[in-house]
């Protein structure tokens, strides 16, 4: 069985290692306390960064404004054989190849997931080198498949990843907060609000993923002549609904590009 090194334990490495399921895992974080409560609720074992990065499969979990201090640390004790998972926007899997000093071929793979990975419901993109393919990319989507569905993208898209996936639950649960207030505002009680707008999210994407439509042909199904639907539709049109979307995702990704 091969082993599992989770470096950092944050709000990402929980979800991860959640979906990890009951294998052993060695994690390691510098808040003592913490990483000795995420250890008792989990199977994983506390251990250093030197331990962790020394396993057969690495996650480096922590923030890209550690790599810094984190990668010279490590560097020494990762595994020329080794499988290493980083999730930092803006850093290349060229770049961590050569921070790390592994060869070319070297199985590093750059992945973007989402905090919906905690209940198993994620997004995970991931880049990786060409070499990339086969049993160790076979063993890397069924590590990982509980978590969500996996994409593999271009290097390049990581970015816009980031901007679509990535960041975006954060807008998606803005709108459901949104539309829980406007759900009070019309008399509603908030927890009903709330769970109706979550609820019809999630049914939504449902569809959309089933039924392989054009959102824009499921908008209309709902939008009937003279109806209520259209005049909230054209409020939202109006009001750049889409442009300010697109322009906030276009932040994102550029910023994403910025980090590395
Ligand atoms: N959160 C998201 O929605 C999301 C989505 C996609 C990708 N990501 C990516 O996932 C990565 C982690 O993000 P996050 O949101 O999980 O961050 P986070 O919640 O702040 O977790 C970072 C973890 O790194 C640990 N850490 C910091 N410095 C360390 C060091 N020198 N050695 C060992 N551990 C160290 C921190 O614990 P201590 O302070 O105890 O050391 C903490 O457990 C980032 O690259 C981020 O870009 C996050």
């Amino acid at each position: 069985m091969k082993s599992i090194g989770l470096i950092g334990c944050g709000k990402m490495g929980q979800a991860i290692l959640k979906g990890l399921g009951d294998g052993t895992v060695i994690v390691s974080r510098r808040n003592q306390a913490e990483l000795k409560r995420i250890c008792e609720e989990s199977n994983a074992k506390a251990g250093t960064n030197a331990e962790a990065a020394a396993c057969d499969i690495v996650f480096l979990c922590v923030k890209p404004q550690q790599y810094a201090h984190v990668l010279p640390e490590i560097a020494p004790y990762v595994r020329k054989d080794a499988l290493f998972i980083y999730l930092a926007p803006g850093f290349t899997v060229e770049t961590m190849r050569s921070k790390l000093n592994l060869a070319q071929d070297a199985n590093i793979v750059h992945l973007m997931p989402n905090t919906p990975c905690a209940v198993g419901a994620g997004v995970l993109a991931y880049a990786a080198p060409a070499s990339f393919t086969g049993d160790e990319e076979a063993t890397f989507v069924k590590l990982l498949s509980p978590l969500g569905a996996l994409f593999r993208v271009e290097e390049k898209d990581m970015n816009a990843v980031v901007g679509v996936s990535g960041s975006s639950p954060a807008y998606f649960y803005m709108m459901i907060d949104a539309l829980a207030m406007a759900g009070v505002r019309a008399g509603l009680s908030r927890q009903a609000a709330q769970n109706m707008a979550a609820q019809t999210m999630k049914g939504c994407a449902e569809m959309l993923l089933r039924s392989g439509k054009h959102p824009g042909m499921l908008r209309d199904e709902v939008m009937s002549p003279g109806g209520t639907t259209a005049e909230a539709v054209y409020v939202l049109e109006k009001e750049g609904f889409a442009g300010t979307l697109m322009e906030a995702v276009d932040r994102c990704v550029k910023k994403s590009a910025g980090m590395g």
